[in-house]
């Protein structure tokens, strides 16, 4: 019998070139501006100090959605409490879906986002396996135009910094009978961040649940939704307990493949230069980091594989000095190095315990090309104001 699940294909959106520009999508989330934002001295008190998701701009972009009438009621108003009935729907069977995507200032004052095709496409997979409504990807990224033209002081000049966008979906229909509802509301809010990491460009330690899971085969791991981030909870205090920031998650069906680290995606670095990372099996979350990198070094001529990584073997890689480095990427995690790797009778030091070159030259670019720093030849760049 096989083990290893057949690969899933990747996502596919629109590039940035193929949407319209954030100019002929204006008006489509009508603007009502808030009647009390934040004074000059607490916008400054929250550049001045930036940490992540712990800020909220002034505003955020909403749709509503009903069976019957599809969607209607766009706007960009004042970042407020939601009205919701005890009742909704999200609240008893956690019916939603999210996306993360952030917004860059560049030196001359322009704002960007990193592949907006991309998250649209993701978001609109998650809203099917949760039985939501898509949003036409126009919509969405018409939405993180509003907002951002709406609240671009908040859009942080300070290098490594900049506005976490956060789409969401939830179903607000009052019922509680189990199946899809037939009410839903979109929203986006932003946050004005720093690094995901408080420590920034520095190795983190990762404990490797074997009695957790954060999904089974035919579950939502390939969505993007609150109960998988729920499930990885408790994990994530017990490993912070031990002294680890973040938990590598293995196939429930074996216990024995590397999946992800629950909010990021994993890659090793071999001693031949070859890049790896676990193949997406439809219990991964496939990131637009990790389609970046993957894109980045296949242009640059690197062996890279898309494979099942047995927990084991990777010991037996790391110990023996074939794998040299290991690193977490995301939205939010940029590219991050792993330095250390532990579980249930092992622990070990990922190469030197410290940044490899390729990790390096991966953030680098990465960031380079988000800030505009240097060219994107791929056109993964929109101009959102
Ligand atoms: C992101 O990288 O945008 C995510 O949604 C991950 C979350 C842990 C912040």
């Amino acid at each position: 019998m096989s083990t290893s699940p057949a690969p899933t294909a990747p996502l596919t959106g629109p590039d940035a070139a193929e949407l319209p520009a954030a100019d002929a999508l204006a008006g489509r989330f009508p603007h009502t501006p808030a009647a009390s934002p934040a004074t000059a001295q607490t916008h400054a008190e929250v550049m001045g100090s930036l940490t992540f998701g712990v800020a909220f701009t002034d505003h955020m972009a909403r749709a509503r959605w009903t069976a019957d009438a599809g969607w209607h009621d766009h706007g960009t108003v004042a970042f407020a409490p939601i009205a919701l009935s005890p009742a909704a729907a999200v609240l008893h069977y956690g019916q939603q879906v999210f996306e993360g995507l952030k917004a860059y200032r560049h030196a001359d004052g322009s704002v960007w986002t990193f592949r907006p095709g991309f998250n649209a496409a993701r978001f609109n997979a998650s809203a099917r396996r949760l039985a939501l409504p898509e949003l036409p990807a126009e919509d969405f990224v018409a939405s993180l135009a509003a907002l951002v033209a709406a609240d671009r002081r908040w859009v942080p000049e300070t290098t490594g910094a900049s506005l976490y966008l956060r789409p969401f979906m939830i179903a607000t229909e009052p019922f509680l009978g189990v199946r899809a509802a037939r009410e839903v509301a979109y929203l986006l809010i932003a946050s004005p961040v720093g690094p995901y990491f408080t420590q920034g460009f520095t190795p983190v330690a990762i404990w490797v649940a074997a009695d957790y899971h954060r999904v089974g085969p035919g579950g939502m791991g390939a969505a993007k939704t609150g109960g998988n981030y729920a499930a990885s909870l408790l994990p994530q205090q017990e490993a912070y307990d031990k002294g680890f920031e973040q938990v590598c998650y293995l196939d429930a069906a074996t216990n024995t493949y590397l999946e992800e680290l629950g909010g990021m995606n994993l890659f090793v670095v071999d001693d031949d230069g070859a890049v790896r990372t676990p193949a997406l099996t439809g219990t991964i979350l496939e990131g637009g980091t990790r389609a970046s990198i993957l894109d980045l070094l296949r242009a640059d001529g690197r062996e890279v594989r898309e494979e099942m990584i047995d927990l084991a073997g990777l010991l037996d890689d790391i110990r023996a000095g074939r794998v040299r480095e290991a690193f977490a990427c995301g939205t939010a995690a940029v590219v991050t190095p792993i330095g250390r790797l532990a579980g249930e009778g092992f622990d070990v030091t990922v190469g030197d315990g410290t940044p490899g070159p390729t990790t390096t030259e991966l953030y680098t670019t990465l960031t380079d090309i988000q800030y505009g720093r240097r060219p994107d030849p791929a056109g993964w760049m929109y101009r959102l104001a």
